[in-house]
């Protein structure tokens, strides 16, 4: 069974819009730790900051013990915040301004290059790197040749789903490249858009090290508590 980690950059989206220094996601990290109910706390720092900023990721940095997973594009001035905090682990994500939410795996044909370099730079600091990407043959492959150790499948595809055929195609393809991905040799996670009706099956798949669940769980927290929703969610993904 995959591990959990809880993303929670929809704290801090209630917070900027009214303002107000609170909720504090920091406060959300340690809740969410001190349930005992997950593996790993994971924050996307934007480069517009529309959510989650700076002193979040320096604070749940310093004050966590479980792994932080600092999710971010390869923006120069991102990256220098990421060698300061230190996370466990770093994923990293296309972004583009216009966007609700990250839309698609990195392209790792045009931005390859700074890929390589970014990832080395973290690795060298003592940082595992994710990229995430598509459920596809040549991404996966080419995420290893760029030295990343993990890859995060991108699981929109199959959350958006219309019809029972449509996730099922989707699913296939999760699975597929979960077993290419470890064959070669890399640690597979997954996520977005997954929820505590659909996560199943994907949690399911053989070789799923960690599902990074946010919107849902921070959309369930504000229904039942954030300790009830990360319950369900483990009671969802069958562990
Ligand atoms: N993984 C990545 C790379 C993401 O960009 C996001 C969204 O921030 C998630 C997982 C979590 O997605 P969701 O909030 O839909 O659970």
């Amino acid at each position: 069974m995959p591990q959990l980690y809880v993303n929670l950059d929809h704290v801090a989206t209630v917070r900027q819009a009214r303002g107000t220094p609170y909720p504090s996601v920091v406060e959300a990290a340690l809740v969410a730790e001190a349930t005992g109910r997950i593996h790993g706390i994971t924050l996307h720092l934007r480069e517009d900051r529309r959510h989650v900023h700076d002193d979040d990721m320096r604070e749940v940095g310093r004050r966590i013990e479980l792994p932080f997973n600092f999710e971010m594009s390869v923006a120069e001035e991102i990256v220098l915040v990421c060698l300061e905090v230190g996370p466990a682990q770093a994923t990293l994500v296309p972004e583009k301004r216009e966007e609700l939410t990250t839309e698609g795996g990195l392209d790792l044909d045009r931005g390859g290059d700074r890929v390589r370099e970014v990832t080395a730079r973290l690795k060298d600091a003592g940082t595992l790197v994710s990229l995430f990407i598509d459920p596809d043959a040549d991404a996966i492959r080419r995420s290893l040749d760029l030295g990343a150790t993990h890859i995060e499948l991108h699981t929109g595809r199959y959350a958006d789903a219309t019809n029972d055929a449509e996730r099922l195609r989707e699913l296939d393809a999760l699975r597929e490249g979960a077993r290419l991905a470890h064959e070669i040799g890399l640690v597979v996670n997954a996520g977005h858009g997954l929820t505590h009706e659909n996560v199943g099956p994907v949690a399911a798949i053989p070789n799923m090290e960690d599902l990074n669940i946010g919107h849902a769980i921070v959309a369930r927290a504000i229904l039942l508590g954030l300790p009830s929703a990360l319950a369900e969610m483990r009671t969802a993904m069958g562990c």
